[in-house]
Formats: C-alpha cells, structure tokens, sequence
C-alpha cells in the first residue's frame, strides 16, 4: 500500500510537471481589458468607429472584409454610425457597376447597400502585389485564428528585430508571435498614424486595441444580442426557481398537517 502511494504520488508530480512545462512552451499573447468579453459584455462603440477608421485608412489596401456591406456601419449592436454618416463612407468608395446599355462596366459612388470594395481583383493580384502571400480576407479573421482577439491584438504589436544569427529573406519580417517568427506584412503601424476624431491619442497600442474591437464586431456581429438573451434567460431561470420553491413548500406543507 505505501509502495503504491509513493508511485502514484511520483507519477503524479512527474505529469504535473510536464504538463506545467509544456504550457510553458506555449506563447503568452498580449492582452487588454476587452469590453465586450463576460455575460454583459457589449462593444465600446467608440472603439469600433476608430477601429473602422484603422482598417479603412491602413489595412484595408491589402485586406478585404468581403461579407461586410455599409450598410452594417450603421445597424444596431455594430459601430452605429448614423445612417447618413454610413451614407457619406459608402460615397467615398468608388464602386464597379454594370454592365450598362452599351455593355461596359461603369463606376459609380458606393451605396448602403454595397458590400466593403475589395483591395484586389483576385487573389493572384494580392499575391503578386505582396511577395507571394496573400493578405487574408479579414470579415471572420477572428474567428479563424487560435487566440482569437489576444492574437490579433498582439501581432500588430509583435514586430521586433530577429534574434542574431536569424536571417531573414527580402519581405519577411520577425514577429514574437507569429506562427515560426516570420510574417510577409511589414509592421503597419506607428504612434500617430491615423488622426482620431475623436482625439484619442492614436499610439499604436490603441489602434491595436480599436480594429481589433472591430475585427472581433465583423466576425461576431450578433454578439450582443447573444449576450443579451443569455441574461433574459438567467432571470427566467431563476424566476422558476423560485416559483418551483415556493410550490414545492406548499404542496409539501399541506401533506404534512394532514399526516
Ligand atoms: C501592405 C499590405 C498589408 C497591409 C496594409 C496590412 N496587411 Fe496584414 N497581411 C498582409 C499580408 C501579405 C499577410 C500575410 C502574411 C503571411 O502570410 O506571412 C497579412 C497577414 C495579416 C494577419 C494574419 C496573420 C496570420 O495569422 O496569418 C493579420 C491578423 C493581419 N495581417 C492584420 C492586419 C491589420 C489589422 C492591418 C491594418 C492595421 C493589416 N494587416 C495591414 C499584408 C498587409
């Protein structure tokens, strides 16, 4: 019996360790105080309009959100911009129509209903404009990566010289956390780069943080109502509870006077 304990205790230590230290291995993303995580948690709508605004005017001339439309900038639980604001960035945006009476495509000033242009005509057009990668489409970009947001969020700040003796090919860069340390996307962003409107200070953590926010909003859209059904449900659960309670008193009391 003392033999089989001190085997099963020296198992035990041998596996807690080296299950410990392969989870040491793995990489520590960066983290923030995501708003819209928890049972209430819901998108800070000032963070996914600058975040609208750091995919539009930095990452959106590599990366396209095809499921996306102009319309959504203004729908409830999104960035909400107005509808005439949503109007006004869907006029920006030069859009292809067509084909027109005489058979030509034509352009025309992007409308609500207009899904987000895309940078490139294809895919082989992406490729050849960024050293044979192609920039992922990023409507689901979330979703699509372990890590999630914290991923996403870290990369963008993950750039870094290459560790001595690591040589890297023209194009590639050395990033912390990229898978194998080496990514075709130059570092995107620097302190200042986009000017807030609303004046927040635009370093490059903050615009790490908002078109992250935003990323996250595009991939989950319905979150919020997720998160709000999930309440309504809690209260209804408990609200039966109690009723269930107070039944079960009485039904039982009544059994009990009358034994
Ligand atoms: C000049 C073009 C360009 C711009 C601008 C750009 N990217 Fe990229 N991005 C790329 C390319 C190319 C890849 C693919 C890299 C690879 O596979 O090595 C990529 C990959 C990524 C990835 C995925 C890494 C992975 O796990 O596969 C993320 C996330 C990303 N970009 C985010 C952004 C964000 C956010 C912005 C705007 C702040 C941005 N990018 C701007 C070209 C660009």
């Amino acid at each position: 019996m003392k033999n089989f304990l001190r085997i099963f205790l020296i198992t035990s230590l041998v596996f807690g360790i080296s299950v410990k230290s392969n989870s040491a291995e793995k990489i520590e993303y960066l983290t923030t105080d995501w708003s819209f995580k928890g049972l209430f948690g819901k998108f800070d709508r000032g963070a996914l309009q600058r975040g609208y605004q750091v995919y539009t005017e930095v990452c959106s001339s590599c990366h396209s959100m095809k499921y996306l439309s102009y319309r959504n900038l203004a729908e409830k639980g999104g960035p909400e911009f107005s509808i005439a604001e949503a109007k006004a960035i869907a006029a920006s945006f030069e859009v292809t129509d067509g084909p027109n009476d005489d058979g030509e495509m034509f352009t025309r000033p992007g409308k609500l209903s207009d899904k987000f242009v895309m940078p490139y005509d294809n895919v082989k057009a992406a490729q050849a404009a960024n050293g044979g990668a192609y920039p992922p489409d990023m409507s689901v970009l979330v979703k699509a990566r372990g890590g999630g947001v914290d991923y996403i969020y870290s990369l963008l700040q993950g750039y870094e010289d290459p560790p001595v003796g690591m040589s890297l090919d023209d194009g590639v860069y050395y990033n912390k956390y990229m898978y194998g340390n080496k990514i075709k996307m130059a570092n995107q962003l620097s302190d200042g780069l986009v000017e807030y409107g609303d004046g927040t200070t635009a370093s490059i953590e903050q615009m790490s943080k908002d078109v992250t926010t935003f990323l996250m909003w595009a991939a989950e859209p319905h979150l919020e109502s997720r998160h709000q059904m999930g309440f309504k449900a809690i209260v209804y659960l408990i609200i039966l509870t109690i009723l269930v309670y107070f039944s079960m008193k009485k039904i039982w009391s009544r059994i009990e006077t009358e034994v």
